[in-house]
């Protein structure tokens, strides 16, 4: 095939437009461009951004992709974790990650589906006695106590809101320039610390956590040269366990949204009927914004459909506009779960939490995890509470990353139905 140029957008650093544009930024390049993929400047960096279902395909080809050195230190030092799974390759990324999938049983699931159940409908008493209900953060206490529990972490009731607001924060903070970013580096590292010290306790049999927890398999896991962890590195994955459990508040957030704002869709949940229940999560998923994309380096030279691709170049795949893309999605703009009805699965068309295989690649860890308590939250929101939506601004922005509605919902008068 004969090799192409790529298109390539115009400055010596487009990092000011990745900004300003957000979630949109890719997409609406490779709209003007009329192409999957193109290259630019970004982060002062030459970087090819690509988007669409063959350009996720080929994203998660680990033969031509790696992550060691793909994510900017800021990134790491907030959001991801030095060390984590997440910038492994290879055999110790298989190794790595066959870890986190062993705590992703059925029986696993199901355990933390029940711990989540206990604690929401806890806090809807509490919620009940209160004037008003900030669902955002009231869902990050609630997500953080059952994390915990199904971790294996013990915690106090009095800390509860500073570390899951910390824990929050470190999700909310690597996008921004500046001090919001320091604040999120500030937070992991008093996080980090924590989980250590409950490491070295596990280590000195000082504490022991249920079998199977994140906090026991983390602490006595051992690496493929027979060695534990560091102490550091464990705490990083048990993190990687607990903060984005806390983060599914905001998919909460945007759940209580679409239940809000789409009474038509609303009204198909309210048998419980499992699969109308799945299909509005899929749609929450593919509809609002969340992970806006995923770097990777090439690791060695390749041509793709007449295009080249140099080693050791930033490839930058666009997780939200693939979502949006007009070639997959028909009406990709319009929130309809009845498009996952009968929707025909694909690891690369629908991206919300990466693509392609959870052990063999990095697709994400905690997505059938995420689902499940998605679905038991939708159905207290649509089916199993009653509250108000009083007025307030629940617009929401795609230049934000990662993005909320600006009330962050607000609810009166909440309580359980009689059932
Ligand atoms: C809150 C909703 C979530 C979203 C939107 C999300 C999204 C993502 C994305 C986009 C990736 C990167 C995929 C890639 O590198 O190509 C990822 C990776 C990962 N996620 Fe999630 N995630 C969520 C929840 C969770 C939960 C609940 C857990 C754990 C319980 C989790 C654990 C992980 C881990 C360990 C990885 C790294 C996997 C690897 O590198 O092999 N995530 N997630």
């Amino acid at each position: 095939m004969d090799v192409k140029s790529m298109p390539h957008e115009k400055g010596l650093d487009n990092t000011v437009h990745a900004l300003k544009e957000g979630y949109r930024y890719i997409l609406n390049r490779r709209k003007s461009f009329q192409s999957d993929v193109f290259e630019t400047h970004l982060l002062g960096q030459k970087a090819i951004c690509m988007g669409g279902e063959a350009a996720a395909e080929l994203f998660y080809d680990t033969t031509k992709f790696k992550r060691a050195g793909a994510a900017p230190k800021r990134v790491q030092k907030t959001l991801l974790g030095e060390k984590g799974v997440q910038t492994l390759d290879g055999k110790a990324h298989l190794h790595r990650k066959e870890m986190f999938m062993s705590l992703m049983s059925p029986q696993r699931l199901d355990q933390m589906n029940d711990m989540l159940k206990k604690h929401w409908e806890a806090a809807v008493e509490k919620w009940a006695e209160q004037e008003e209900t900030v669902l955002y953060h009231e869902a990050q206490k609630v997500l953080f106590r059952a994390a915990c529990e199904w971790a294996g972490v013990p915690f106090e009731e009095k800390e509860v809101a500073e570390l899951a607001a910390d824990l929050g924060k470190m999700i909310e903070t690597p996008t921004e320039i500046g001090p919001a970013h320091w604040m999120g580096r500030h937070d992991r590292n008093q996080t980090e610390k924590w989980i250590e010290n409950l490491i070295e306790q596990v280590r000195d049999k000082e504490l022991s956590p249920p079998e199977g927890t994140a906090l026991a398999v983390f602490s006595w896991h051992r690496d493929l040269e027979g060695n534990l962890l560091d102490t550091h590195t464990a705490a990083v994955e048990v993190l990687n366990i607990i903060r984005p459990i806390v983060a599914i508040a905001i998919y909460i957030n945007f759940t209580a949204l679409a239940v809000h704002e789409y009474p038509a869709a609303k009204e198909k949940l309210t048998d419980g009927d499992p699969k109308q229940l799945q299909a509005f999560v899929q749609e929450v998923r593919r509809f609002y914004p969340f992970f806006p994309f995923q770097g990777a380096i090439v690791k060695k030279d390749f041509t793709w459909q007449g295009y080249e691709f140099e080693e050791g170049t930033l490839t930058i795949l666009d997780i939200y506009g693939t979502n949006h893309d007009p070639a997959i999605w028909s009406n990709p703009d319009v929130f309809d779960p009845t498009r996952f009805i009968g929707w025909k699965e694909s690891p690369f068309s629908f991206i919300p939490q990466g693509g392609g295989d959870f052990l063999g690649g990095h697709r994400c860890a905690g997505e059938w995890l995420t689902i499940k308590v998605m679905n038991t939250c939708l159905d207290y929101l649509a089916n199993r509470m009653e509250y108000e939506v009083p007025p307030q601004d629940l617009s929401y922005s795609l230049n934000e990353m990662p993005s909320v509605p600006h009330s962050e919902m607000i609810l009166k008068n909440v309580r359980m139905k009689n059932e």
